[in-house]
């Protein structure tokens, strides 16, 4: 009891002089809990949208610009062990499935410009370098793989004029062109010189010309990409960021049929918009999918250095057939018949090859065309799933896997000899994964800082906030109580001034001496047997 009439002396008798200036004080504590608990989440979200807006010369800018880490890319190629039988018994085609033959990448912005509209526009360089440790086999190795341009070239003159067909054949007769080429790994990926395609270059018109006359699956992709790429920096509207704007100058492609299906606003799979919600659909563009590719959240994941984030996948149903995703019907502009359940036709942006996209050994995918060859392994999600993981505050990807299979859909057709007996069928060619695990280990441990701190900070600040605010306002309304109890006392007493002031107290005992030192006493003391009462 002692103690306490001493604190409520101490605090009325300091420079805090009266117990309504503390109850202010705890007041305003108080209320900057109130305005923590509220806001503290967005003004820490407001940093760090402004610290990942890109910038010239910033730190996040850097790493964009050019990313410390090297994705790899792993290539599955599916060697045909019986392409004679194939076309001469029409047995099923048997395939080995070769690889990975593995290149790390090397990635890097050029030609950055900023706009003044919070975009840049830059073109992406990539380099890959073969890494013969982390491959099973060598770029040398041969393998026996169907002659796309050849395939491609008759699959579309199914509905040309037949005499056009016959001198098609005529000319792969002339040119000795087989429905199956024997080539290097090296060649099939970066390139070999097709004589169709050579040909094609000298008597095509000019406006229908195919841009090259090597083939080869990743022909051109060594080096700096023609495509000029406009992406939102963040300035101005964090939602877009590191969503493109433009691809050539483009907000749109013109390969689908609605608006939406057509968009190229998605990210390319670096940095995506923050404060992702597992409830968020998020959408990377890539060039060659042809499409934007949207990915759904699908389990939370620790990653390299501790970093937790979330994982996000393409839903089931995204390469899906119409019945069971009727929202993919934009992506059959000339159908019905569309494209089977499980492949994505990207025979528009691929100059008309009948070229499709899947996943690895048809994961997801209708079970008859993995039925349809042999050797190919039945499909794993954990092997053959794309994914990204996200760390969800500042939409940074933490680690990737990009997992695509080409196939060739033939046409069986018969008025040209070399493949008349190449049957209607979706031929896997290779698959390829490209991935990063992780991120520098400064880029973690600053992620895990700034995703660790703000929410410890937060509470620390809630307590401080609350604890002293609730403290002082219960310290203070207790001495309120026991001085109006003083009051009640001294206006008994007559003396009702003496309480309100702690000062005038100290000088009226100074200049009255003993009998105010008496009214004192005698003054509290009916207060402080209310204390021991309540
Ligand atoms: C690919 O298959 C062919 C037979 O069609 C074979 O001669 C060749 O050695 C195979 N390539 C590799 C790398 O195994
Ligand atoms: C930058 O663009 C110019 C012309 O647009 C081009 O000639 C040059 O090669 C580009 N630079 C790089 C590093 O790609
Ligand atoms: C921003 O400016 C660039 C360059 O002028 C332009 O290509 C782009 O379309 C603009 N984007 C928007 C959203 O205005
Ligand atoms: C890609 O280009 C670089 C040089 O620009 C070269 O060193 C490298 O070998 C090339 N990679 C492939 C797979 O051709
Ligand atoms: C793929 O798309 C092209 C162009 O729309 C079309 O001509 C072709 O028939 C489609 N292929 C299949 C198997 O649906």
């Amino acid at each position: 009891m002692q103690n306490r009439r001493k604190i409520c002396a101490k605090l009325t008798s300091s420079f805090l002089r009266k117990w309504w200036f503390i109850i202010i004080i705890a007041l305003v504590l108080l209320l900057f809990g109130v305005l923590v608990t509220f806001f503290f989440t967005a003004w820490v979200n407001l940093i760090i949208d402004n610290q990942i807006t890109l910038r010239d010369g910033s730190q996040v800018f850097n790493l964009w610009r050019k990313p410390p880490v090297h994705p790899v890319m792993q290539i599955y190629v599916y060697n045909v062990t019986n392409a004679d039988e194939f076309l001469n018994h029409g047995v099923k085609p048997v395939l080995e499935e070769l690889g990975p033959f593995t290149y790390v990448e090397t990635w890097e912005k050029v030609n950055l410009t900023f706009n003044d509209n919070g975009t840049v526009t830059f073109q992406q360089q990539k380099i890959f370098r073969f890494d013969p440790d982390r491959s099973v086999g060598s770029e040398d190795d041969m393998v026996v793989v169907p002659n796309i341009p050849m395939l491609s070239a008759t699959s579309q003159s199914k509905h040309a004029a037949r005499f056009l067909r016959l001198a098609m054949a005529s000319i792969m007769d002339i040119l000795k062109i087989k429905p199956f080429v024997e080539v290097t790994v090296g060649q099939l990926l970066w390139g070999y010189e097709d004589p169709l395609l050579k040909l094609a270059k000298d008597v095509v018109p000019k406006e229908q010309k195919l841009p090259y006359e090597e083939f080869g699956l990743m022909y051109g992709k060594n080096g700096t990409a023609k495509d000029i790429v406009t992406v939102f920096t963040g300035a101005g509207d964090i939602t877009r960021y590191g969503l493109v704007d433009t691809f050539n100058g483009k907000t749109h492609m013109s390969h689908w049929t609605t608006e939406k299906c057509n968009r190229v606003m998605g990210s390319d799979g670096s940095i995506f918009p923050p404060h992702i919600s597992k409830e968020d659909t998020i959408y990377i563009y890539d060039k060659d999918i042809c499409r934007l590719l949207p990915l759904i959240f699908q389990k939370e994941v620790i990653t390299d250095g501790g970093v937790p984030g979330y994982r996000f996948t393409p839903p089931l149903d995204v390469f899906s057939d119409i019945e069971h995703n009727p929202e993919n019907e934009c992506f059959c502009p000339s159908g019905p018949p569309c494209a089977p359940h499980g492949l994505f036709n990207v025979s528009l942006c691929q100059y008309d090859s009948p070229v499709m996209l899947s996943f690895p050994h048809f994961y997801l995918a209708d079970p008859k065309l993995i039925e349809a060859v042999e050797g190919i392994s039945p499909p794993e999600a954990e092997k053959h799933e794309l994914f990204i993981d996200i760390q969800p505050t500042m939409g940074t990807s933490l680690r990737a896997r990009a997992r695509i299979q080409i196939n060739l859909a033939v046409s069986q057709v018969v008025d040209i000899k070399q493949v008349a007996t190449f049957p209607d069928i979706v031929f896997p060619i290779m698959w390829f994964e490209d991935g990063i695990d992780g991120l520098p280990t400064e880029v973690t441990n600053l992620m895990n800082i700034a995703t660790t701190i703000p929410p410890v900070a937060r509470a620390a600040l809630l307590h401080a906030l609350f604890i002293t605010g609730a403290l002082l306002l219960v310290l203070a309304v207790f001495c309120l109580v026991r001085n109006s109890g003083r009051q009640e006392t001294l206006s008994l007493e007559g003396t009702a001034h003496f309480a309100t002031n702690d000062e005038k107290n100290k000088k009226m005992k100074t200049q009255n001496g003993h009998s105010n030192g008496k009214a004192l006493e005698t003054r509290t003391n009916p207060a402080f047997m209310d204390d021991n009462t309540s």
